[in-house]
């Protein structure tokens, strides 16, 4: 069986992008009141006394948009500068990483992944919901700044949408043969803008793997990550180019992780909310942090057999209730 130890933590709901694939329908977002939010002490208590005694040594801090959480750099601090963190990464949309990228590698960050669905500021400000032409350029000047600051592995995520960005896929592809970065193609999922982007929206991997094959070759890579992405490399290349095809093959069985919403929420699967319990509520209510633990590996006992497979029924109401920007992809 899979040891699960790999904790995905949300800190914010909200983001200075908008893109179309990740964030709720609407004009007037819901997002969370900072009340609503666990504080910095409680997310340093669950890490500390609930999920290292159960085993977790990896982290990754998500959003919405985690740089916009106030104190965000000394929140990785304390994570880092626990002994038994082994791994701290953080997935941002890189739009504010020039100022923050060295503040962040001296907290002690070293992993970052950062999205980029287009090299053309046109299409990205339309995949990111028109929030200006200037976008691309800052958010380009961020990964160039995370690089140079030297976060490695550097890990840049895209999905393909048909029509809007599938043109791409060689253009993305080559950034990886002269610079030691990380491309990652991630099939849309169906949860977020489904008016927009409808079930039949994705485009499978092996699609784009044919298409860079039949253009440089592609190799398999010795460079495996600790989670879901098949890596491949174009033959001589510096970086990597993984596919994350969650629409086309389940990898579930090799789940190492869980995700905690940044409104406290344990989920066992993205895709499915079985089982899931409000850990914030718990700790705001007095729980006795053993109890907790408790209840959490309870949780960790039946995640073996949730999975993306039961999706449709998984969910409660059997629709998806939480987009990513508030689960934390
Ligand atoms: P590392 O391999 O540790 O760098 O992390 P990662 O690839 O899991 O991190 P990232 O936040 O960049 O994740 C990229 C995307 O992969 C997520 O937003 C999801 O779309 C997808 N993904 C990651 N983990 C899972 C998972 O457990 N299940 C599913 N269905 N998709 C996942
Ligand atoms: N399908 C696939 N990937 C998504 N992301 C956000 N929404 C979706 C979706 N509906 C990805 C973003 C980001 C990561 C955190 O999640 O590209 O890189
Ligand atoms: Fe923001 Fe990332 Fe969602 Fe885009 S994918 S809206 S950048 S949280």
């Amino acid at each position: 069986m899979n040891k699960i130890d790999y904790l995905r933590l949300s800190l914010i709901d909200k983001c200075n992008f908008n893109c179309q694939y990740c964030m709720p329908e609407g004009k007037d977002i819901n997002y969370l009141l900072t009340q609503d939010l666990l504080t910095d002490e409680e997310i340093l208590i669950l890490i500390r006394e609930i999920f290292i005694p159960l085993g977790f040594s990896k982290f990754r801090l998500t959003g919405g948009e985690p740089l916009l959480r106030p104190g965000v750099v000394n929140l990785v601090k304390e994570i880092a500068s626990l002994s038994e963190t082994q791994d701290l990464a953080m997935t941002t949309n890189g739009f504010l990483l020039a100022k923050m990228a060295q503040d962040l590698y001296d907290a002690g960050l070293r992993r970052i992944n950062i999205s980029l669905d287009s090299l053309n500021p046109k299409t990205f400000n339309r995949i990111i919901g028109n929030r200006g032409f200037d976008r691309w350029n800052q958010t380009w000047k961020g990964i160039q700044t995370a690089y140079q600051v030297g976060f490695d592995p550097l890990k840049l995520n895209v999905v393909i949408i048909p029509g809007i960005n599938d043109n791409e896929v060689l253009d993305l592809a080559a950034l990886t043969i002269e610079r030691n970065w990380h491309i990652r193609f991630i099939e849309f999922m169906p949860i977020g803008n489904t008016q927009l982007f409808n079930q039949e929206a994705w485009i499978a991997s092996e699609e784009l793997r044919k298409q860079i094959r039949s253009y440089w070759g592609l190799v398999e890579s010795q460079v495996r990550g600790n989670g879901p992405a098949d890596v491949f490399q174009i033959p001589g290349a510096k970086g990597t180019i993984g596919f994350i095809s969650q629409m086309s093959e389940c990898f579930c069985s090799r789940c190492n992780r869980m995700r905690l919403s940044a409104d406290g929420w344990l989920r066992p699967c993205l895709l499915n909310e079985t089982g899931q319990i409000n850990l914030k509520t718990s700790l705001r209510q007095g729980m006795d942090l053993s109890k907790i633990r408790l209840k959490v590996k309870e949780i960790l006992a039946i995640k073996p057999e949730i999975n993306f497979e039961q999706r449709d029924s998984g969910t409660e109401t059997g629709v998806y209730t939480r987009t990513m920007s508030q689960i934390g992809g």
